[in-house]
């Protein structure tokens, strides 16, 4: 009785909050509509329309400019981007606020990691597998830029991405549509916060819709050949998870997806998103994308492409300048309904009324809060901690890491020891010029004072000189320990950055090859936007690091790692390949009728004759400097079935075998046997983060239901088919330690 009580006080407590919702989302629609029933066409084609500033530009700028300023006090701006700080962007609406209807501006930013303080590139921190973390990194990330005058970001890039020649390969969370959706979710709740309308929550951005990470060969910008089962299987999820998560926009992209351009795809647009998933936002074209159809030949000039766009759902134009010059003749010319402009233009007003910018336009910008709010301590804090979990151990294979208190010199070599502001990597704001940011040698020096660290550049990043090596190879014969930064450079990876050759650049891997035969132990750490190739390094260097870019905070959180302060925890959220020629690979692929047992296998898995079939690093890899022992003590579990909606439970012991205290991230991965359409050898479906102390051991659970096998159907229905699974429990998708197996009947 008291379980039924509880149960219809849930559901009426539920349906207040939904009335509550739905009697707002009523309240902003009647101000949208008095607001547009003022509006004459120009106006509301001019909310359609977003400029870049004057300050930065993230594309090709539009020539024949003209006066941004005068053009916003006409009411043909609704939107600008590249403004910041709330000196700037006092200009930009004070001139929206002479319009005839004051209707405020949105001011768009790419806070793609960090606004004011810098956080490790989305991929690393992908390397986390923590999602409340990557909400609290994105919380700092909102509070900083909306302090700054900032309401929108272009942010997250949720792309599933298997091929890291991509140079936006940095931007995402890597291979695995699971994972990809949860921090998915997680980027647009640290963005948006508690809300649309407080100050500290900005508008997020899930891009680019879609499958913008499958472009041929890598090659930015390039076509996308996809089955649609492939599309809804792998590459949808994360979009649709930010948009569960109540994402208020979505940013399309500059491919064609099957011949068709995203920006003028009708399927994509209005069909999946506005129709099937319900999306009450608006779409942003990526920057010109509108304009670019001309190039992709799908459109003949830009009233072409305008008139496409719109009819496909696209509500605002980045940067193209196809709407304001052309919407109001293909209205006139019949080509366009009124109907469709009011949507697009409901949807951009609906949000502005959100986030409640015609209550007071100013709300964003308040330059006492921004002075109090950027780069506190307890936000570089945050970002120091994000980026120790973002760091990736490779291999340990003598424990030389981490290193010890008492060695007297360990030499510093290679072209990245001193890196302070490459340390943020693409897509960073560089706002504070005079911002001074560690480097691995200021983070040792100052947390070891005692210890002498010798530097010795050693090599360029990308170039064929060897004339350092030997000042190099003298200054690591001179200490107990020789720690090797070495890596890309920061703008080697990003956008309009693909490479053909991954590998770790110039004469680099030479260099460390003279180093190891010093006979030296030697740690490498490697800093990059993308997996690289270093295959001498993998097989001969005991210990590597994996350290991406990792921000404001990546030379204290690098040093933290070295001794052991953090014990790193980072897990791969994407398969390194041992050559570009192995690309794309990835770990969920499907069996084929030839499957390889082992590396070497001919004439089975399309493999290489001059490969072996495994990658380097596979999906989920990731070392401690403890050791976990995966106890497979379920006594009570025999091979079972599972049905309709019961749950099956499956436990083991988790114990830390080592001497430090450490996090396992545990992985769940689950095999369908026999399915129709095909289903991959494993898919992640669950893990959990799990702390020991040195000898501690715990209980680990994992629930496994009918909704963790639902896949598409040739139909792109979700469904799941009756038969054989497969669980696999382990510490990598290549380091499986559990099995289990049962049936799913009806
Ligand atoms: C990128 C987008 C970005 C936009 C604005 C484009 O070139 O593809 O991701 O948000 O520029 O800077």
């Amino acid at each position: 009785m008291k379980k039924l009580y509880h149960l219809c006080a849930a559901l009426a407590f539920s349906c207040l909050i939904i009335n509550v919702a739905s009697a707002q989302e009523d309240v902003i629609d009647k101000k949208v509509d008095s607001v547009m029933a003022k509006m004459t066409l120009a106006e509301k084609i001019g909310q359609m329309n977003q400029y870049n500033g004057d300050w930065e530009a993230t594309g090709p700028v539009t020539k024949d400019v003209g006066n941004k300023l005068d053009e916003i006090r006409q009411g043909r701006v609704g939107a600008v981007l590249n403004i910041m700080g709330t000196n700037h962007v006092k200009t930009f609406q004070d001139a929206a606020m002479q319009s005839r209807l004051k209707i405020p501006l949105l001011f768009g930013q790419d806070v793609i990691h960090g606004y004011r303080i810098t956080f490790p590139i989305p991929l690393a921190e992908a390397c986390s597998w923590d999602v409340d973390m990557i909400e609290k990194s994105e919380r700092v990330a909102a509070t900083e830029a909306s302090a700054s005058g900032i309401n929108w970001t272009f942010s997250p890039m949720v792309d599933i991405a298997r091929d890291p020649r991509w140079g936006r390969v940095m931007e995402g969370a890597g291979e695995d549509p699971y994972l990809g959706s949860l921090i998915a979710a997680a980027r647009v709740r640290g963005f948006q916060g508690r809300g649309l309308g407080n100050t500290d929550a900005v508008m997020a951005c899930a891009k680019h819709f879609a499958a913008y990470g499958a472009a041929i060969g890598g090659r930015d910008y390039n076509s996308v050949d996809m089955s649609l089962h492939t599309l809804w299987q792998y590459y949808l999820p994360p979009f649709k998870a930010a948009a569960d998560a109540g994402v208020a926009t979505f940013m399309n992209s500059f491919n064609d997806l099957n011949g068709t351009p995203a920006t003028a795809s009708i399927y994509l647009q209005r069909e999946v998103l506005k129709r099937d998933w319900n999306f009450k936002g608006f779409v942003v074209s990526d920057w010109g994308s509108i304009g670019e159809m001309i190039n992709h030949g799908y459109a003949k000039d830009n009233y072409e492409a305008a008139q496409q766009a719109v009819s496909a759902g696209n509500d605002m134009d980045m940067e193209s300048r196809s709407y304001i010059n052309n919407l109001e003749k293909l209205v006139k010319d019949q080509k366009v309904s009124f109907s469709l402009i009011d949507d697009a233009v409901a949807r951009i007003l609906r949000k502005k009324f959100e986030m409640g910018l015609f209550d007071d336009p100013y709300r964003f910008i308040n330059p006492q809060r921004e002075k109090s709010s950027l780069n506190l301590p307890a936000s570089q804090d945050v970002a120091r901690d994000m980026a120790h979990k973002s760091i990736v151990l490779l291999k340990n294979d003598k424990q030389l890491l981490p290193l010890s208190d008492n060695l007297k010199t360990v030499a510093l070599i290679g072209p990245l020891v001193k890196a302070k502001k490459e340390l943020k990597g693409f897509w960073s704001l560089d706002i504070d010029p005079n911002e001074n940011i560690p480097s691995v040698m200021d983070a040792l020096q100052k947390q070891h004072p005692q210890t002498q660290f010798l530097f010795s550049y050693g090599c360029n990043i990308d170039d064929q000189s060897k004339a350092g090596f030997a000042d190099a190879v003298a200054t690591a014969k001179k200490a107990g320990v020789v720690v090797m930064v070495m890596g890309e450079a920061p703008d080697m990876t990003g956008e309009a950055k693909s490479k053909s050759n991954i590998h770790l650049p110039g004469v680099q891997e030479e260099l460390i090859k003279e180093i190891v035969a010093t006979g030296k132990p030697v740690v490498v750490i490697m800093m990059a936007g993308r997996p690289m190739v270093f295959n001498w390094t993998a097989d001969n260097v005991p210990s590597i690091l994996y350290a991406w870019w990792l921000g404001s905070q990546g030379g204290n959180a690098i040093a933290d790692v070295l001794y052991g302060a953090y014990n790193p925890s980072g897990k791969l959220p994407i398969t390194f390949p041992r050559t570009e020629g192995q690309i794309p690979i990835y770990y969920n692929h499907l069996n084929t009728g030839r499957p390889a047992s082992g590396d070497k296998d001919v004439f089975y898995k399309s493999a290489y004759i001059d490969l072996p079939n495994s990658p380097q690093y596979a999906f989920g890899h990731g070392l401690s400097y403890t050791t976990f022992q995966y106890i497979d003590d379920d006594t009570y579990y025999t091979k079972t079935t599972l049905k309709d909606n019961d749950v099956l439970n499956i436990s083991f012991t988790l114990k830390n075998t080592g001497n430090y205290a450490g996090e396992e991230t545990v992985q769940l991965y689950i095999r369908d046997m026999v399915s129709q359409p095909l289903r991959p050898v494993k898919e992640l479906k669950d893990f959990k983060k799990v702390f020991l102390q040195p000898g501690e051991s715990r209980r680990v659970t994992f629930s496994v239901n009918r909704d963790m096998l639902m896949f598409y159907d040739d139909n792109l229905k979700l469904i799941t088919q009756p038969g054989d699974f497969q669980v696999m429990i382990g510490s990598a998708s290549d380091d499986i330690r559990i099995k289990r197996a049962f049936e799913l009947t009806n």
